[in-house]
């Protein structure tokens, strides 16, 4: 069993200046994200300084960063860039998806688009992106056998591209399949998830054969991450969710506690189609066990992960993506 309280004497003196303890990486990626942010070129810096007024949880950061831990319990200090990338890469998918979901707040502040219109938010997305790129370019795994950080990035984000276009075009359709469903959250974020594995794999000095493991690792959190918040959408609160909840069946996003409460109470759909509140329908997805369906579901992805974790690299590493998948899994 792994003792989470051993994690300070873990690391033994630091053996180069270009390898970094892991706290010291977070925030030095933390502060990347920051300084990218407050010193985007001024024609778009009101809307970056805007986005810098609400830090997100840095959940992918946090993951590249365990993943890049090496044998030594140290980190490559250029896996700094590629955190603070994908934490850029993330928050650029948020401004564009806050405009399909029309959504009106992101981590407690007014949404990108509310602030400054549609096409301002658009091209500030973009912007991230490509800046998200160059950070994570030019960064080249020491062993020789190892692929390119920006080489593996594209494929991934194709999926999250796919997974956003599937949902909308899913919208309202209340004959979705579970397998879909799967589907759809396996690449707009899940796919991220698995981008922030395979990038730590390879600035870790883990071997070739270890490639699978991470990025699946990085598949099971990501569902599990977005399983969780599907629930929340019915059993959180504004207040907690730094989000307006009961928002996905509002705008026709059907997400697990739906399609199973669709199944499981055959009356519901007539009752949808005949109008009803939206604590009506939080109380009949609630009622028809969609919640707590999710909730198995979570659990199956918690335990995979977990099962995955033990058999990466170092135990310094195990303890802090152990954390990381409680803190995702938090209801
Ligand atoms: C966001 O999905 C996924 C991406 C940004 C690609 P959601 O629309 O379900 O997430 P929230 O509720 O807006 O955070
Ligand atoms: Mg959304
Ligand atoms: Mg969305």
């Amino acid at each position: 069993m792994i003792n989470k309280s051993s994690l300070a004497i873990i690391s033994e003196p630091c053996p180069s200046t270009d390898r970094i303890e892991y706290d010291e990486a977070l925030r030095l990626s933390e502060l990347e994200v920051r300084k990218c942010l407050k010193t985007a070129p001024p024609l778009i810096r009101r809307q970056t300084s805007h986005l810098a007024r609400a830090a997100g949880k840095g959940i992918r950061a946090r993951a590249l960063l365990a993943c890049s831990i090496s044998s030594d319990g140290f980190i490559r200090h250029d896996a700094v860039n590629v955190a603070a990338a994908v934490e850029l890469l993330h928050l650029a998918t948020l401004i564009h998806d806050d405009i399909i979901d029309d959504a009106e707040m992101r981590r407690g502040i007014d949404a990108l688009h509310v602030k400054f219109g549609e096409k301002t938010a658009v091209l500030c997305g973009d912007f991230l992106f490509c800046l998200a790129f160059d950070l994570a370019s030019s960064i080249s795994p020491r062993e020789t056998d190892k692929d390119k950080i920006d080489d593996v990035l594209p494929p991934y984000l194709t999926e999250i591209c796919l997974g956003e276009i599937r949902e909308f075009s899913n919208t309202g359709n209340l004959d979705l399949t579970e397998r879909e469903y799967f589907r759809i959250i396996s690449g707009k974020t899940a796919a991220l998830f698995q981008a922030t594995f395979h990038a730590g794999f390879l600035l870790s000095d883990e071997p070739r054969e270890a490639k699978d493991a991470y990025i699946e690792t990085g598949k099971q959190m990501g569902i599990l991450f977005q399983l969780v918040d599907d629930c929340l959408d019915f059993v959180s609160s504004k207040k907690k969710a730094k989000k307006p909840v009961l928002t996905d069946c509002r705008r026709g996003v059907v997400t697990l506690p739906l399609i199973y409460a669709l199944r499981a109470d055959n009356t519901l759909r007539g009752k949808m189609e005949n109008g009803l509140s939206e604590q009506e329908l939080k109380a009949a997805v609630i009622a028809a066990g969609g919640v707590e369906y999710t909730q198995s579901k979570i659990k199956n992805c918690r335990s995979k992960a977990k099962k995955l974790i033990s058999s990466l690299g170092s135990e310094n590493k195990q303890i802090r993506l152990e954390l990381l998948l409680d803190k995702a899994a938090a209801l």
